[in-house]
């Protein structure tokens, strides 16, 4: 065998390995949210979604279960349902509930880089709605939708929880126009995104009594350890949670408690900390309606209306493609 071609296959590396590699040797540090979840993380922000503190996901569902059949109405005749980072679709069934009171039958195709949440979103919907064709995609958003930009009928796409706010308003663009690129005209977009409220809401969300936001926060390291093994001491780094308001966004860091040395053996990788330094894991942007307008017309896309809590604390946003 040619030494050259076995020197060029690669270990088997932890698909996390470059995102931690990249993140841990810039400056400031910083690692991608998407690392949050692994199924211990999923599990912790399952448990988020249904803290006190945390309004989002709730209100999101009681704005969506009063006007799902209005919404609907308004998206036009004829819908196909497809939902970005649908996970189990949990959220979807007053959707679904709502469409086939409206037409007979419908296809819904729930994207996921999840299968095993996949599976699951497929045997429950198929068990509760006979009518429904689930047809569900492994795989990110462009690649999903690229596959479904032949399919005949009005597309309603489905981007719901405040998965936006975890992009920088320029990010949202592209990622709306990647969106728009599989639609044609007549097709809509409902977006759910957390609007701007006051700093002391926003400040307790992401910093629960129980605790549970930071366990989530942390958990990012304790992956770090179980995957790539890292020796990181989850109590000498705490969970900081701040408010920007020039950015418009939550930002959660972890900070180290003490000068430390973290060892990473699987990416043979050593990464030095001062004391008070941190790395930045997550941006939740929250959003004004000018803003929301702004994203979606930078992706192509034109706002019709939306639908807040009383409060106007959470609003899903019904947009149509730009001819
Ligand atoms: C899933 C991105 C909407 O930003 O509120 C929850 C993630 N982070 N608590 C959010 C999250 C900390 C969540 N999103």
């Amino acid at each position: 065998m040619n030494p050259l071609a076995q020197n060029q296959l690669l270990p088997a590396v932890s698909p996390i390995a470059e995102d931690v590699i990249s993140g841990l040797s810039a400056s400031p540090k910083r690692l991608p949210p998407r690392l949050f979840y692994d199924a211990a993380g999923s599990d912790l922000f399952e448990q988020i979604t249904e803290l006190p503190e945390y309004y989002l996901t709730r209100t999101e569902r009681t704005i969506l279960s009063q006007h799902a059949s209005e919404m609907l109405k308004d998206a036009g005749p004829g819908l196909t349902l497809i939902e970005l980072g649908a996970g189990t679709a949990s959220k979807t069934k007053v959707i679904i509930e709502a469409l086939l009171r409206q037409q007979m039958s419908t296809t819904f195709y729930p994207i996921d880089v999840s299968a095993s949440a996949l599976e699951i979103a497929r045997d429950t919907l198929k068990s509760e709605f006979p009518a429904l064709k689930v047809r569900p995609l492994v795989g990110d958003y462009s690649a999903g939708l690229s596959q479904l930009s032949g399919t005949p009928g009005r597309k309603l796409v489905l981007y719901i929880g405040s998965s936006i706010g975890n992009f920088e308003p320029d990010e949202a663009g592209v990622l709306l126009k990647t969106i728009r690129q599989s639609l044609t005209p007549g097709d809509a977009l409902l977006l759910g995104a957390d609007m701007v409220k006051d700093e002391a809401v926003l400040l307790a969300a992401y910093n629960d009594e129980q605790g549970v936001t930071a366990r989530f926060n942390l958990n990012i390291l304790a992956r770090i350890n179980r995957e790539l093994g890292g020796d990181f001491d989850l109590t000498a780094f705490r969970h900081w949670a701040i408010w920007n308001a020039a950015k418009s966004r939550i930002e959660m860091h972890l900070e180290s408690l003490r000068a430390q040395t973290v060892n990473i053996s699987e990416i043979d990788m050593r990464v030095r900390f001062r004391r008070g330094e941190t790395i930045h894991t997550e941006n939740s942007y929250k959003f004004t309606p000018a803003m929301v307008r702004e994203i979606l017309s930078a992706g192509g896309f034109e706002l019709e209306q939306t639908w807040m809590d009383e409060q106007n604390w959470f609003g899903v946003h019904l947009a149509r493609i730009k001819r």
